[in-house]
C-alpha cells in the first residue's frame, strides 16, 4: 500500500544515488506522491531510466548528472533545480557505496579514502549545496542514508571504513537538526538492514572470512521476512514519511529499518 498520491503535491525533492536502489524506490514514490524530483547519480544512463519511468507514469522528474563528492557539480545542480522549479522541500542524501572490504592492515588509504569521499564528504556536499534552498523556503526535510552497520551492528569484519563512515553520519545529523531546527529544516537518519539493491556489486570483499553472520535466526536470517532481505520499497515508505509534514516534530533522531535483524547481530 502506497500513500496517499496527493501528500506531496507542491513539493520538490532532490535525491542522490537515484539510479538504483534504495534512491531509485524513494524517487519513485516521492514522485508517485506528488513532489517533483530532481534525481542525482553517477550513472547518467541509470539515472535517465529512471526519470523516464517516473515521468511515463505521470510524475515529473529531472534527471541531473552528478558526483556527490564534487563541490561544484552540486552547485550547478543545485542552481539547476532552481532555476527549474525555483525551490527545494525535501533533500534525501542517499548516494554511497560499499566500497573495499578487507583487513585494517592491507585496506590503502585510496581505499579508505574513496568510501569516505562518497559516503561521508558526499553527504556533507550535498547538505552543503542545498540549506540555502531550504532556508530560502522557510524549511524542509532532509533524510541521510546511514547503515546498521557501524552503528548497531559490528560483525561485517572488514567493512571498516564503510561502517566508520555510516556512524560518523549519525553524528553529522544530529549536529545539523540542532543547527537547523531554528530555520524549520528537519534531520533525521535512515539507517537500513539489508535491502535487494545493487550494493554487493560494488562491493570489494578481500576477506578470507567472507561475509559472517555469526546468528542465525532459527527461522532465517531475518526475524521479518525469514531468508529475504527487505525491499526498496519499504525504506522508500520511511523516506515519504519522514518527507512528509505527517512527521512534523521528529527531527535529529535514527530510525532503524531491519526487521530486527540488528538485534540478532551485535
Ligand atoms: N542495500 C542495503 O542493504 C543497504 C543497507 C544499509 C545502507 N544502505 C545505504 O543505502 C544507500 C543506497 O544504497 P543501495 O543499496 O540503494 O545501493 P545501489 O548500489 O543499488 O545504489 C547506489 C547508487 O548510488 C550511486 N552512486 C555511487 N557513488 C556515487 C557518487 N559519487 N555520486 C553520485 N552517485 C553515486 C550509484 O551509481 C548507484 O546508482 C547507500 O548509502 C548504502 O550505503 C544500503
Amino acid at each position: 500500500m502506497n500513500p496517499p498520491s496527493d501528500s506531496l503535491t507542491g513539493k520538490v525533492a532532490v535525491i542522490t544515488g537515484a539510479g538504483s536502489g534504495l534512491g531509485a524506490a524513494s524517487g519513485r514514490l516521492l514522485a508517485g506522491c506528488g513532489a517533483k524530483v530532481a534525481l542525482i547519480d553517477l550513472d547518467e544512463s541509470a539515472l535517465q531510466k529512471v526519470a523516464q519511468e517516473i515521468n511515463d507514469a505521470g510524475g515529473t522528474a529531472l534527471a541531473l548528472p552528478c558526483d556527490v563528492t564534487s563541490a561544484d557539480g552540486l552547485a550547478a545542480t543545485v542552481a539547476k533545480i532552481n532555476q527549474t522549479w525555483n525551490r527545494l522541500d525535501i533533500v534525501v542524501a542517499n548516494a554511497g557505496i560499499n566500497g573495499v572490504w578487507a583487513p585494517i592492515d592491507e585496506i590503502t588509504p585510496e581505499e579508505w579514502d574513496r568510501t569516505m569521499d562518497i559516503n561521508l564528504k558526499g553527504v556533507f556536499l550535498t547538505v552543503r549545496a542545498c540549506v540555502p534552498l531550504l532556508k530560502e523556503g522557510g524549511g524542509g526535510s532532509v533524510i541521510l542514508m546511514s547503515s546498521l552497520m557501524g552503528n548497531r551492528m559490528f560483525s561485517t569484519s572488514g567493512a571498516t571504513a564503510y561502517s566508520t563512515s555510516k556512524a560518523a553520519i549519525v553524528s553529522f545529523g544530529r549536529m545539523i537538526a540542532l543547527e537547523l531546527a531554528k530555520n524549520s529544516i528537519r534531520v533525521n537518519t535512515i539507517c537500513p538492514g539489508a535491502f535487494k539493491t545493487n550494493i554487493m556489486q560494488n562491493t570489494e570483499s578481500r576477506n578470507r572470512e567472507g561475509l559472517r553472520l555469526p546468528v542465525k535466526f532459527p527461522e532465517g536470517k531475518w526475524p521479518l521476512g525469514g531468508e529475504e532481505r527487505g525491499k526498496p520499497e519499504q525504506v522508500a515508505r520511511l523516506v515519504w514519511f519522514l518527507a512528509s509534514d505527517l512527521s512534523d516534530y521528529i527531527t535529529g533522531t535514527e530510525v532503524y529499518i531491519d526487521g530486527a535483524q540488528s538485534l540478532l547481530m551485535g
